[in-house]
């Protein structure tokens, strides 16, 4: 068939539609997936929504609890506080929902908990591409079908984390962090990379891996 139809049409305008053809599929896995993901079925497609509110659900409790503790208790407080209930909010909801959930850096404050694997830095590096594009910062995720590497098949999900007016204070320039706070940050994390942000960059990504049936 496609014998047939590349000999009747001349070549260039078969070059055309092969073009046409090609543009077409990248732009649709582009905005839909991770560009070498398996189009998903109806399955994936529910568990991309579930896991999808997952992700909101640890933004929100991060982003109160950060909130609530700036206005009640100041920065070097919220210091602590993101220390000891970042990673213990990430642990119960990873347990309530049976998926491990955390969130990683572009740059890592807490090199044992925020260093981003092989996937998560594909999908860290698909979001600052798509930023460069123009994409909105919300409409930024990522998602794959993978294997566990013993067979059993998992999501791997990942939604953009951008950096707000409230981030600088602890993750902006040396401008926008006071000194006592800075020296706390540089006790409690010597190995800090995070800082540097303006608003509007990307900071990191909430990632979950799933185990799908
Ligand atoms: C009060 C200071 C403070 C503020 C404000 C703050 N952070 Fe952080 N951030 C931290 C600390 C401390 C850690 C390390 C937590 C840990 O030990 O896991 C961290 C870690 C992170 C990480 C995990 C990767 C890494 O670097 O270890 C991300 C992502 C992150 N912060 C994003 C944000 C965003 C987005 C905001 C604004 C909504 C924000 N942070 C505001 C102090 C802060």
């Amino acid at each position: 068939m496609t014998a047939m139809l590349s000999q009747r049409l001349p070549s260039v305008a078969f070059a055309a539609l092969v073009a046409i053809a090609a543009i077409a599929a990248i732009t649709a896995s582009a905005t839909a997936h991770a560009d070498d993901a398996p189009p998903p079925g109806a399955l994936d497609e529910a568990a991309v929504q579930s896991t999808r509110a997952m992700a909101t659900e640890l933004l929100n409790q991060l982003g109160q609890t950060l909130k609530s503790t700036l206005s009640a208790q100041g920065p070097e407080a919220a210091v602590s506080v993101c220390k000891e209930a970042s990673p213990s909010i990430a642990t119960s909801l990873s347990r309530k929902h049976g998926a491990q959930m955390t969130r990683v850096g572009t740059r890592v404050r807490n090199p044992a908990m925020g260093t981003p694997n092989r996937w998560q830095q594909e999908a860290l590096a698909q979001f600052e591409t798509r930023l460069a594009r123009g994409d909105a910062p919300a409409a930024l995720e990522y998602w794959k079908v993978a294997d566990d590497g013993k067979g059993q098949r998992e999501l791997h999900y990942a939604k953009a984390i951008m950096v707000q007016t409230m981030c600088v204070t602890c993750h902006g320039t040396a401008a926008d962090i006071p000194a006592s706070l800075a020296e706390k940050i540089r006790i409690e994390y010597p190995q800090d990379q995070a800082t540097g942000y303006s608003v509007g960059k990307l900071r990191g990504a909430v990632v979950v891996t799933r185990p799908l049936p």
